[in-house]
């Protein structure tokens, strides 16, 4: 669905349901990552832009404390009073507000009831980060309404508070950053340690970037991704006590992670050996992407996958499949799971004209191995959340 059909049809939701206009409309993007994966809560940099797949939100004040969301997709609504106390509710959409909410108010925000109709061309469970796009809209949002003067930066902190405070994914900054931070035609090259950042023109000449989707739906609440973050920060504190210089995986060499195998065991060991190759696959592509070497930044993509798949273990066979049904195909410079994986999608980087033959090619190998329906997407990258003041077209 087109952006502009988005926003009628949940303007069009709003006046049936509230009987008015609502006051005001706010877009919040879905992200993509080029490279840098699971490296975001490791102290590395990651790549990432916001694409033109939105959460859209159709507001009101209420004049009250009382809050209403619906949320259309799903034809469920949920109403609360902002005076009571906000506890994690057994809706999991609820949770990612409530828990955005709850920051404004541990901040001392003055805020008041609103009702909220939001809609999303943004598909669940992904990869692209649907969760980001709705926590980061909400406190947008908010902090537009009520004018409370919250930078971006503590909106994209309070959206990934509130995963880790209501939702319970104890997930890194790369998501809600890209959703607030994002530029038209501009990757974000983000540093996670200090979330210094700098863009980068997403300029790809004769290739294009494509999202194929495995189809195969996670969340990471069950998927191991909480378990990645224990066993990394266990390996960390293992090598810091080996290595005394070493604060964090920025500090950490190859050499290190090799010298201490025995001691980390295998599992560790990967784990480590992943994110130490990936912090500086990251500063590789970036110098790659910056002389439109765009061969080698392909190549780099795959190595992600290979690490991501073998050492990280957050790969599976269908997204596996899908990297390696491209690999030697001439079109195509570079491919890899993107995002928390588990399922979701692959990113690759394919040449221009192109896309549709790859598509139809691997549709169908794809449908004959798993027997799931491939779904691909050609991304267009874009600016992150904002509030969208065109005339709403009837
Ligand atoms: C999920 C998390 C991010 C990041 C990625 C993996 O999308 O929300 O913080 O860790 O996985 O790179």
């Amino acid at each position: 669905m087109k952006k502009r059909k988005l926003i009628q049809s949940t303007v069009a939701h709003f006046q049936k349901l509230f009987h008015s206009e609502p006051e005001a409309l706010f877009l919040s993007p879905g992200r993509i990552n080029i490279i840098g994966e699971h490296v975001d809560y490791n102290d590395g940099f990651v790549l990432p832009a916001a694409i033109n797949k939105y959460f859209c939100f159709a507001i009101s004040k209420t004049n009250s404390n009382e809050c209403t969301l619906i949320a259309k997709d799903l034809n469920e609504a949920y109403k609360f009073d902002l005076e009571e106390e906000l506890k994690p509710v057994d809706k999991m959409w609820v949770n990612y507000i409530l828990g955005v909410i709850q920051q404004l108010k541990e901040r001392g925000c003055k805020i008041r009831g609103l009702q909220i109709v939001f809609s999303s061309t943004i598909p669940i469970g992904a990869g692209l980060s649907s969760s980001a796009a709705l926590e980061c809209g909400i406190a947008y949002a908010f902090n537009d309404l009520f004018e409370l003067g919250l930078s971006k930066e503590t909106i994209a902190l309070i959206g990934q508070k509130s995963e880790h405070t209501f939702v319970g994914v104890i997930c890194g900054i790369m998501d809600q950053f890209a959703s607030v931070f994002g530029q038209k035609n501009k990757v974000i090259k983000l540093d996670c340690t200090t979330l210094q950042y700098d863009y980068h023109p997403a300029s790809f000449k004769n290739y294009s970037l494509l999202l194929l989707d495995s189809n195969v739906k996670h969340t990471h609440l069950t998927s191991g991704y909480n378990t990645r973050r224990e066993e990394v920060e266990y390996g960390l504190t293992l090598i810091k006590a080996y290595f005394p210089k070493v604060h964090s995986f920025r500090d950490c060499t190859l050499e290190m992670v090799e010298q201490l195998k025995e001691t980390l065991g295998d599992i560790i060991y990967r784990r480590c050996l992943f994110v130490v190759k990936e912090i500086q696959r990251v500063q590789d592509a970036v110098e790659a992407l910056e002389a439109s070497d765009f061969n080698q930044l392909g190549q780099l993509m795959f190595q992600t996958h290979q690490g991501l798949s073998k050492e990280y273990e957050v790969s599976c066979d269908e997204l596996d499949f899908l990297v390696e049904s491209v690999q030697n195909v001439p079109t195509v410079l570079g491919a890899r799971m993107m995002g928390g994986g588990f399922g979701g999608c692959s990113i690759n980087l394919v040449q221009k004209g192109t896309e549709n033959e790859l598509i139809a090619s691997i549709t169908e190998h794809y449908r004959d191995t798993f027997g799931i329906e491939l779904k691909a997407y050609k991304i267009k990258i874009t600016e992150g959340s904002h509030r969208y003041y065109d005339k709403i077209a009837k």
